[in-house]
């Protein structure tokens, strides 16, 4: 594993982002516990995380490591579907993990995708967080952590090209229409992302590496490539890429 600026860790395969994520999720868990109750982390949806997910839960060697109890889950991501939808992140993140850890029911705070209308269910999602961090009008949520994937047209969470959300900066949650897909998608905005204290990117696979050179090394084109639109303010931003999705990067 080769650790190189800016916050880019290039790691030999999957298995090795899952075990580097798993480290540092460990260890800023841990150190944010000692000056905080909750920890409050964002779940991102997709492939890539779910062998993380399954690592936290599994590994005899984490079994302890995290304080469950103190921990709050959110979702950066969903689809508009019903939670038991093979679709659905909430699905994937509570098979892999949440259904095998001891936090409790209470605190995981999951879209209510299965609503019909999805900007009902945007809004819902909305004032779930602005109860739970006692927001303003206007104010956005402090997320200590944010996981979040890449897609190989460079979007992230449900932040995708050329779509409605990307220029959204007063909403903390919104329904994106996004064509190609001819859905809505329930998404956190990118000022709602931005505003935490870490942001960890998981990107694997050579199907990435061109929209990776683009998004870290490219032209700034977030209409094109959403993901440049992830600068936590105040915040670590982190990549752990394998060799396959960082082979066409120059620069890093
Ligand atoms: C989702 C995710 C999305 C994902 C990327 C990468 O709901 O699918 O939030 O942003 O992270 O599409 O997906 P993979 O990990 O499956 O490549």
């Amino acid at each position: 594993m080769r650790s190189i600026n800016p916050e880019i860790i290039i790691c030999k395969n999957l298995e090795e982002i899952h075990r580097n994520a798993a480290e540092v999720l460990v260890g800023l868990i841990a150190k944010t516990l000692l000056t905080q109750e909750v920890f409050s982390l964002v779940l991102s949806g997709g492939s890539t995380p779910k062998g993380l997910y399954k690592l936290l839960a599994e590994d005899v060697s984490l079994q302890g490591a995290i304080d469950w109890e103190k921990v709050h889950i959110f979702w950066g991501d969903e689809r508009h579907v019903v939670p038991k939808h093979p679709e659905s992140n909430y699905r994937m993140a509570h098979e892999a993990m949440l259904s095998k850890v001891a936090v409790p029911e209470e605190n995981i705070h999951r879209f209510k995708a299965e609503l019909a209308d999805a900007h009902e269910a945007a809004a819902d999602y909305e004032k779930e967080l602005q109860v739970f961090f006692g927001l303003k009008p206007g104010a956005f949520p402090r997320f200590d952590c944010v996981l979040l994937g890449m897609g190989a047209d460079g979007h992230t969470a449900s932040l995708f090209p050329g779509t409605e959300a990307l220029r959204e900066h007063k909403r903390i949650v919104v329904a994106n229409w996004v064509e190609k897909a001819h859905t809505h998608r329930l998404t956190l905005t990118a000022p709602a992302l931005n505003n935490s204290d870490f942001v960890l990117f998981l990107v694997s696979g050579k199907d990435k590496a061109e929209a990776l050179r683009q998004v870290l090394e490219g032209e700034k084109e977030p209409e094109r490539f959403p993901a440049q639109l992830i600068k936590p303010v105040d915040g670590k931003l982190v990549w752990l890429a394998d060799k396959a999705a960082a082979a066409k990067l120059l620069r890093h």
